[in-house]
């Protein structure tokens, strides 16, 4: 092959990441993983250009911009959509998309076709998958078709009828050895990541001590190999109360209800539109009694 994957123009593979883990083992200044979740086309442009490493098409999509109770309605074509949306913003990060419930959990040659979907339709580059030890077929296979594959163990909100809510997991010895189970089959399966969701932050380090993979952290401590944030939460954009882990780091839903109110009370006072704000006729229409009206 005589293309280079990396000619050293920034943008971020799966490849980098995994080095960037090795290399933090040598050096432990190395720069953590940044990843924020977009859904649309101006955010992903913001986060890319911004210089986020990962940019996720979670399938929190389906709560957070589509009013879903949880993540379990989002469909597949929905997923798509907006991750073909997100793939016109960015040029840098890498794009993961989320597989939404349902999409493969039944057969694996179904899942596989699905996954294809968002690499060939949608553009993604890698794929994230809820689970762990039950995941393995799964990830080996979509690995062997060249589909990278992003673990995803702790709270997976897909189980939420399972586990009976968004709790904190692996809080005792037997559920703690579960996931350091879970996370190094989804390793071994081939994961190029694995997202830690609400563990407890020592459980957290102990897998990332134990995995060559980069962890990324959500609710689950400082000492994962990157963080993941949903950006919403981040931007004070949600409706419900936000989760401990999640720092506010604008209030962007406030910004937007000043404006929103700001613009009806010019519009009701008649400051809005201002002439500088309003087209003219050209001089030689002016004086004309009617103007006429282009058909
Ligand atoms: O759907 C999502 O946003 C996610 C992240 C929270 C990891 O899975």
């Amino acid at each position: 092959m005589s293309i280079l994957p990396n000619l050293g123009d920034g943008k971020m593979t799966v490849p980098d990441l995994i080095q960037r883990k090795s290399l933090g083992a040598v050096n432990p200044s190395n720069k953590k993983i940044t990843c924020l979740t977009a859904y649309d086309y101006p955010t992903a442009r913001l986060m890319d250009e911004a210089g986020v490493d990962i940019v996720l098409v979670g399938d929190s999509v389906s709560m957070v911009a589509l009013g879903y109770d949880n993540t379990l309605p989002l469909t597949l074509e929905e997923a798509l959509h907006h991750t073909k949306a997100v793939r016109r913003g960015v040029q840098r990060a890498l794009l993961v998309a989320d597989m939404p419930y349902g999409t493969y959990h039944g057969e694996i040659h179904e899942s596989l076709r699905n996954a294809m979907r968002f690499v060939k339709e949608a553009g993604a580059e890698a794929v994230k998958v809820e689970g762990g030890e039950r995941r393995l077929e799964l990830i080996a296979r979509l690995t062997e078709a060249e589909i990278p594959v992003m673990g995803h163990v702790g709270l997976t909100p897909q189980s939420v009828n399972t586990l009976g809510g968004y709790r904190v997991q692996g809080k005792t010895p037997a559920t703690a050895e579960q996931l350091l189970r879970d996370a190094r089959s989804v390793e071994s399966a081939g994961a190029f990541a694995i997202v830690l969701e609400a563990i407890p932050r020592e459980l957290a380090a102990e897998i990332t001590r134990s995995v060559r993979v980069p962890t990324i952290g959500i609710g689950a401590g400082p000492d994962c190999d990157g963080q993941v944030l949903v950006l919403h939460d981040m931007l004070g954009l949600t409706f419900q109360e936000a989760p401990k882990f999640a720092r506010r780091y604008a209030n962007v839903g406030e910004i937007i209800s000043n404006a929103v109110r700001s613009y009806c009370a010019d519009v009701q006072s008649g400051n809005f539109p201002s002439d500088a704000e309003s087209y003219h006729a050209p001089s030689s229409l002016k004086g004309r009694k009617t103007i006429p009206i282009a058909r």
